[in-house]
């Protein structure tokens, strides 16, 4: 449960990110490539060397799509409906690489923000990223 505070502080984070989701989305996944070679079993049809078209081109719109979540804190399962029907149903990702993913994305904020990424906006994010994994995970069966 956000409470409101995790809500204020999750969109100050946001905010900072605002003009560089790309390069956010590109470093995030080409981590979770190399720290957790295993995801990229879901990716044979992408060129997964850091950097290329389509690791930036898939990093902005993981990135956008969590910029659509941030919107969307008091109805997440509304906000991330088609997009957990796809991981569910059509690309059947093992949640577990939902965490994974998540904890990419901290260590790639704490490396942008620094000590802008307090330990209360650590906490705040880890708790949106947990309710977006939720999500995500909630239409398999
Ligand atoms: C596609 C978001 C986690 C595998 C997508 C798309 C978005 C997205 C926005 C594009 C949908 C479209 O084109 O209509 C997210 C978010 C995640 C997440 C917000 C978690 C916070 C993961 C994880 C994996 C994964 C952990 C696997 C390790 C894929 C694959 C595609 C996809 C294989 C299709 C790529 C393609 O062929 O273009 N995801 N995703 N996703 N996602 Fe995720």
């Amino acid at each position: 449960m956000l409470t409101a505070e995790d809500k204020k502080l999750i969109a100050q984070v946001w905010d900072k990110v605002q003009g560089c989701q790309e390069d956010v989305g590109t470093e995030t996944l080409t981590r979770m490539f190399v720290t957790y070679p295993q995801t990229k079993t879901y990716f044979p049809h992408f060129d997964l060397s850091p950097g290329s078209d389509q690791v930036r081109g898939h990093g902005k719109k993981v990135v956008d799509a969590l910029g659509t979540a941030v919107k969307s804190l008091d109805n997440l399962s509304q906000a991330l409906s088609e997009l957990s029907n796809l991981h569910a149903y059509n690309l059947r990702v093992d949640p577990v690489n939902f965490k994974l993913l998540g904890q990419c994305l901290q260590v790639v904020l704490a490396t942008h923000l620094t000590k802008d990424y307090t330990p209360e906006i650590h906490a705040a994010f880890d708790k949106f990223l947990s309710a977006v994994a939720a999500v995500l995970a909630e239409k398999y069966r």
